[in-house]
């Protein structure tokens, strides 16, 4: 079933720049796809245009099936969650419980019901201690695991997750990655962590200049050295080791 068709979708900013041209793929129900691009390749405006908070300047987005409108962007928007990339952006309640609370309560759950959801979510991402913890006292890693936590408690279907370990130190980076790995939800992880892409990701797709470079299998795209140098990235630490 596709959860997400992209298809031929351009956009530029309102001040001209040219950030995606021409892309086209789908979502697939329980796809771990990873968005791989240097820096300044569109990865994060393409995010923005999948949650419906960018429209795109041409080609269309449907979802189950359905083209892009309010109705469909709304229930969407209910079964979908994304992480930003900077967890400050995403956590503004006094402790983690309230944070992680703050979206089920949105549902008009009981509160019995948002309790058992912030547990349950506490659990997933291992951090039931953080729960009475000011936010905006916590390590860059800690802030991203809460923001994680927060979407788990939507019980979304699919999580689009943008840079989910930039910034953070190897064990927090690490957890990051198993806790994804874990979960059965379809993901869609922009990202430079390569090894992150190999670890957890089945597909791939390279961006590079707000396009398409490629779409295909986890390790096959990311082990070709000239290609991925011409992408603006590098191979993945743990491929390079191999081939040096
Ligand atoms: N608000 C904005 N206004 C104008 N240009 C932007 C804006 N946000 C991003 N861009 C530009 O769009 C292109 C794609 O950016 P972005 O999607 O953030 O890439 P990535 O997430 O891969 O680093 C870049 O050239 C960037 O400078
Ligand atoms: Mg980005």
């Amino acid at each position: 079933m596709k959860v997400f068709e992209i298809e031929k979708i351009c956009y530029s900013y309102p001040d001209g720049t040219k950030a995606l041209n021409d892309l086209s793929f789908s979502v697939s129900e329980g796809d771990v796809l990873g968005i791989a691009g240097a820096n300044g390749s569109g990865k994060s405006t393409l995010l923005m245009l999948m949650m419906g908070c960018l429209i795109p300047s041409g080609g269309r987005i449907t979802y189950y099936g359905k083209s892009f409108d309010r109705d469909t962007v709304r229930s969407m928007r209910k079964e979908t969650g994304l992480l930003f990339q900077d967890p400050d952006d995403q956590l503004f309640l006094p402790t983690v419980w309230e944070d992680v609370a703050f979206g089920p309560r949105n549902l008009g759950l009981s509160e019995n019901e948002v309790a058992s959801r912030v547990e349950e979510a506490l659990h997933a991402t291992e951090i039931e201690e953080l729960s009475k913890k000011a936010p905006w006292k916590l390590s860059g890693g800690e802030k991203t695991l809460v923001a994680l936590a927060g979407l788990f408690a939507m019980k979304p279907k699919t999580i689009l997750l943008d840079e989910p370990t930039s910034g953070l130190d190897p064990r927090s980076r690490r957890r990051l990655i198993d806790i994804i790995g874990k979960t059965d939800m379809t993901a869609v992880i922009a990202t430079h962590d390569l090894d992150m892409v190999l670890d957890v990701c089945k597909r791939v797709i390279i961006m590079n200049n707000g396009r398409i470079e490629s779409d295909g299998e986890v390790p096959g795209v990311l082990c070709d050295i000239e290609y991925m140098r011409s992408c603006g990235l590098e191979l993945p630490l743990s491929v390079a080791g191999r081939s040096s």
